[in-house]
């Protein structure tokens, strides 16, 4: 961990906002990463996902100016990013290189222009403790605690799906990533002490108790591996599961059963990235059950399946996550780990342990495990869950 990570992220956000542009923000909204806990690779599918929003955020400091620019600070990154005008974004030039991060800023401020909101110049400035690149959805914390940040400042009412909504529109069309709603959901919607059991066709979204952190530990594992996920590779799996619905004969692979697959005889990579995406969804289900029940070792047996399938079916994994799997899995529900499999996208990124909250040392034995063969350190960190997006009342600010 730097320096900079062990200042809150509110007082941080607080700080560079006053250095950039002077005194004190208007509105300060914060937004939470997520892990997804099983259902990857299913949400532009319109399948099922099991998401939980953790206690690491993004904060956005939000003030109407009067010097008719668009500014935007990232503490984390140390760069200021001048924007077009929001009215006139979807015909303006992306912003490029060192300033790219921005175009997530203009998705988030074009799509209140599209709803009808006259948007004012703003000073924006953003600090976060989700690690950029690792999996836990640092862009969805990025964009809804921006847009949770506006609509409060422009006293827009905008909240909950439709602005979930928004964001995933902004990621998709201006960050470059044909994402689903499974982060912009997790984030905006979260509920401590709760996982949430999404349908990404109807938006339904059910709350699934989490056991408390006192009984079972979440372990997040860097594998060290970063990427964007704008590089084209997640695009590429996008279109091969669309290529495969078509092939299979359903507008969704939702729509999609495992007897049915099994006779279509399908082109072997459109079998296998449609297997993957068929069998997950049922799976969430069954885990979700499981969680219902309490039943952690299940619970694991489900992430288990889950992380093969990506990294067989569904190619996205590294071996630097099946390193980190198969670390966790050697030590066992007797070692007092119930389950463990890459989250998000992959490609890189993290891996999550769930595990026994009584027992010591699972994290350092895992990335001992980790280092011995990579001969390289793998950081960790232990989350809980945490709610989803909120203005943070001005009482409550923390001085800067
Ligand atoms: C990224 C995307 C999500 C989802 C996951 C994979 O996090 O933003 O929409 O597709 O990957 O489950």
């Amino acid at each position: 961990m730097s320096a900079t990570t062990k200042v809150p992220v509110a007082v941080r956000a607080l700080e560079s906002f006053a250095r950039r542009f002077g005194g004190r923000p208007a509105v300060l909204a914060r937004a939470p990463g997520r892990v997804t806990l099983i259902g990857e690779h299913v949400d532009y599918s319109d399948g099922l996902v099991l998401p939980m929003s953790i206690d690491r955020d993004c904060v956005s400091a939000v003030r109407v100016s009067n010097d008719g620019r668009w500014r935007a600070w990232s503490d984390d990154l140390q760069s200021l990013a001048e924007l077009p005008d929001p009215a006139t974004a979807s015909t303006a030039p992306r912003a490029t290189g060192a300033s790219a991060w921005s175009n997530l800023a203009l998705g988030v401020l074009a799509g209140f222009a599209r709803e009808g909101v006259r948007v004012p110049p703003l000073e924006m400035a953003f600090a976060s403790d989700v690690p950029l690149g690792a999996g836990l959805s640092s862009s969805a914390a990025l964009t809804v605690s921006l847009a949770t940040a506006v609509a409060e400042a422009l006293s827009a009412p905008l909240f909950g799906i439709p602005l979930a909504r928004m964001c995933q529109e902004a990621e998709s069309e201006f960050g470059g990533v044909p994402c689903g709603m499974l982060d912009p959901l997790a984030s905006a919607l979260g509920r401590a002490d709760h996982a949430m059991l999404i349908d990404c066709r109807s938006l339904d979204v059910r709350f699934v108790p989490f056991p408390p952190a006192a009984r079972v530990a979440l372990l997040v594992f860097d594998s060290g591996v970063h990427r964007s996920l704008s590089d084209g590779r997640y695009a590429e799996r996008r279109h091969e599961v669309e290529d495969a619905a078509r092939a299979a004969g359903v507008g969704m692979l939702r729509d999609l059963d495992e007897t049915k697959l099994r006779t279509l005889k399908l082109p072997a990579l459109f079998e296998r990235r449609a297997r993957h995406v068929v069998r997950e969804i049922q799976r969430v289900q069954l885990a979700a059950n499981a969680l219902r029940r309490d039943d952690m070792e299940l619970f694991g047996l489900f992430m288990a399946q889950s992380h093969q399938s990506l990294r067989d079916d569904f190619a996205v994994s590294t071996p630097e996550l099946d390193a980190l799997v198969d670390e966790a899995r050697a030590l066992g529900t007797a070692g007092g780990v119930y389950g463990a499999r890459l989250t998000g996208a992959g490609f890189g990124g993290s891996v999550i342990v769930l595990a026994d909250a009584a027992r010591t040392g699972i994290g350092e034995r895992i990335a001992a495990g980790f280092e011995r063969r990579f001969k390289r350190p793998a950081s960790w960190q232990r989350v809980s869950s945490a709610p989803g997006a909120a203005v943070i009342p001005a009482a409550r600010w923390p001085a800067a």
